[in-house]
């Protein structure tokens, strides 16, 4: 067991597991009707696979256009196209980018690691590493030829949607004419599929598997370089990688909270919750429930079973959830490899917003 890690990756105080708040505008935000605040495991689970009394159709405030995402609709529409783009991320297709994933890992690290050792012996793990690392495996994947990934980073933020959507037409009438081993050339070649429903999969599978993707990865080496002792022990084996990648992810979401609408007046926790409210499910919270979790503020590797509802739950579970375990755990092997200690540099300075946790910079000491 290691100890307690530090106060950001603590909470902030839930006045009760099912709570009304208040939306009081901020300079950037107008205010908005207020939401219910939901933090225990169980009620999140029960919220998330409830689709038809917690709908994800975009509620007051959000834009009606995002009803055509998978992301924003309920079954049995969202049942159909997500089976479609489960079927094409098959574990198979996923298990293949093992290789290219360590392979371009072990190039980032070792060229972050010469132009350290060159110049100030500091590296940034979040943006030298982490930021390609994560951008160029979803490009594999989708398929994005290699004179436009340089756009990639580009298409985070609350734009991207719309940015990509254009690039997205361009993208798959590209790999309808030129297919390869790709998810947009199989969901371009899927009959099944309407045009306007491939324009939606494609900009949103770019859109969801960038920002928390690069989040998860630079967010548990922050962990791990504020605990060397844990760090200690998976270098030599005696933790084991696949369960301390869950324990990461438990500590460190990069999405903190999901919404839905209430589709029905109910009743949660003894709370009456009238149509049309909207609900707000903190994973980060959840994954602190400490009647599900023993001493939820520390991190233990050995940690297990480990529910943590980082990549959700129920019918809008992360799609890309096993291609984010494989591409966590190539890229902490190759750290572990690289890297002898994980010793900070500098302070790790944070982005995000209330709703998603990442890393801007991770400086750490070369050797
Ligand atoms: C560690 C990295 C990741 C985390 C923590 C994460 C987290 C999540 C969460 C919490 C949801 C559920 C949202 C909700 O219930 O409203 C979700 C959905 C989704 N994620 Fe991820 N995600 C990650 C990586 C990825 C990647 C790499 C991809 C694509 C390759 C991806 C594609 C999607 C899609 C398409 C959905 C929508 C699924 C649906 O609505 O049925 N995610 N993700």
């Amino acid at each position: 067991m290691i100890p307690s890690p530090p106060p950001r990756h603590r909470l902030p105080h839930a006045p009760a597991p099912v709570s009304w708040r208040d939306e009081s505008g901020t300079p950037d935000r107008p205010p908005g009707p207020g939401f219910w605040a939901v933090t225990r495991h169980a009620d999140a689970l029960r919220v998330l696979r409830d689709p038809a009394t917690y709908s994800s159709l975009p509620g007051p405030g959000e834009l009606p256009l995002l009803r055509r995402l998978l992301s924003h609709q309920d079954p049995p529409q969202h049942t159909r196209l997500r089976d479609h783009a489960a079927r094409s991320l098959t574990p198979e297709r996923v298990q293949r980018f093992t290789e290219s994933a360590r392979e371009r890992a072990r190039t980032l690290l070792t060229r972050a690691l010469e132009t350290a050792r060159a110049t100030d012996g500091v590296l940034d793990l979040a943006t030298a590493v982490c930021d390609p690392y994560t951008s160029l495996n979803l490009a594999d994947l989708l398929g994005i030829p290699h004179a436009d990934r340089r756009r990639l980073p580009g298409w985070t933020g609350p734009h991207a949607l719309t940015d990509t959507t254009g690039y997205a037409r361009h993208l798959i009438v590209h790999r309808r004419r030129y297919p390869d081993d790709d998810l947009t050339t199989v969901l371009a070649h899927n009959a099944q599929l309407t045009s306007d429903e491939l324009e939606m999969l494609v900009p949103l599978l770019l859109t969801t598997g960038l920002a928390p993707m690069r989040d998860a990865a630079a967010g548990g080496l922050a962990v791990l370089a504020e605990h060397p002792e844990a760090y200690r022990e998976l270098r030599e084996g005696t933790a084991e990688l696949k369960r301390a990648v869950e324990e990461l992810l438990r500590l460190h979401p990069p999405l903190l909270t999901v919404r839905r609408t209430a589709a029905a007046d109910t009743d949660l926790s003894g709370h009456r919750i009238r149509r049309g409210d909207k609900v707000v499910v903190s994973l980060a919270a959840a994954n602190h429930d400490d009647q599900v979790f023993t001493t939820p503020d520390r991190l233990d590797l050995a940690r297990t079973p480990n529910p943590h509802l980082s990549f959700g739950a129920g019918p809008h579970l992360c799609l890309g959830a096993d291609f984010a375990r494989l591409q966590l755990r190539v890229l902490y092997e190759e750290v572990l490899r690289a890297l002898p200690e994980l010793r900070l540099a500098g302070p790790v300075l944070l982005s995000g917003s209330g709703v998603t946790d990442g890393v801007a910079s991770l400086p750490v000491r070369a050797g």
